[in-house]
């Protein structure tokens, strides 16, 4: 089945692909909306380049004014540098900006406007209106010390930021073929070392887990994961790659 890029996509009922697809990029942006009863979450809403499409996207399927939760789940450019602009468009004066702390003390310098909910201040976690439960992990280095990874516990699935992203010649939005090459090059660039990645996989293989949705690359389900897994716990990356360092 061809997936239509243009619009939002489903990865379940409640959980939106809105995205950008650029055809000339190697690196693809994954925006995710999680769609509960009385509350939306919009998880690394991504770039100020890709904010137009990104919004006419999350407009297609929700009014963002019911916007509650944007979850920033590290600093970078293109997980949240649109923030600003989506928080005047979300324009609610209770609208919470969720990092971690390591992270909010450098995203105030975007200029926003919102409360920041610290999630290590919050025992790591969110509790919707519904009771619907997020868990953040914080997954420091990974690539960088206020990174933090969300699982929604109702659905089981993970949010995974950088970790597990990918850099495609002919990209796909869910895992295909050789899913595991494209994301070593990734990770060998921007992860600080396998010593450091090998003790996050260790923690995730004791999740469960029925889908990880990454901010780069494919979305995984079923066997991929623990493929995955299993494949990053030996990737050597970053400083190991380095000569003349030992890690
Ligand atoms: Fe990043
Ligand atoms: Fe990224």
């Amino acid at each position: 089945m061809k997936i239509d890029y243009d619009n939002p996509i489903a990865a379940t009922r409640e959980i939106y692909w809105v995205g950008f697809y650029d055809e000339t990029a190697h690196l693809h942006c994954n925006p995710y909306l999680l769609i509960d009863e009385d509350d939306i979450v919009f998880i690394d809403p991504g770039s100020i380049p890709h904010f137009p499409t990104i919004m006419r996207k999350v407009m297609d399927i929700v009014n963002p004014e019911d916007i509650t939760y944007v979850v920033a789940q590290h600093q970078d450019p293109d997980v949240c540098g649109n923030l600003a602009v989506v928080e005047d468009v979300i324009n609610r004066n209770d609208l919470k900006i969720v990092a971690h702390s390591n992270c909010v003390r450098l995203i105030r310098h975007l200029g926003l406007r919102s409360e920041f909910y610290a999630t290590d201040e919050h025992d790591d976690k969110l509790i919707l209106k519904s009771g619907r439960e997020l868990q953040f992990i914080h997954t420091p280095y990974l690539h960088s010390p206020g990174a933090i990874v969300t699982y929604d516990v109702k659905t089981q699935s993970l949010f995974s930021s950088d970790i597990f992203a990918a850099i495609y010649q002919d990209w796909s939005l869910f895992a295909s073929g050789d899913f595991l090459t494209p994301m070593e090059s990734f990770h060998q660039k921007y992860m600080p070392s396998n010593h450091i990645l090998k003790h996050c996989m260790e923690k995730f293989e004791k999740m469960e887990l029925e889908r990880i949705l990454p901010q780069h690359g494919s979305i995984l389900e079923n066997g991929n994961i623990i493929k995955a897994i299993n494949h990053l716990k030996q990737l050597p990356c970053g400083i190991d790659l380095i000569d003349g360092i030992e890690s």
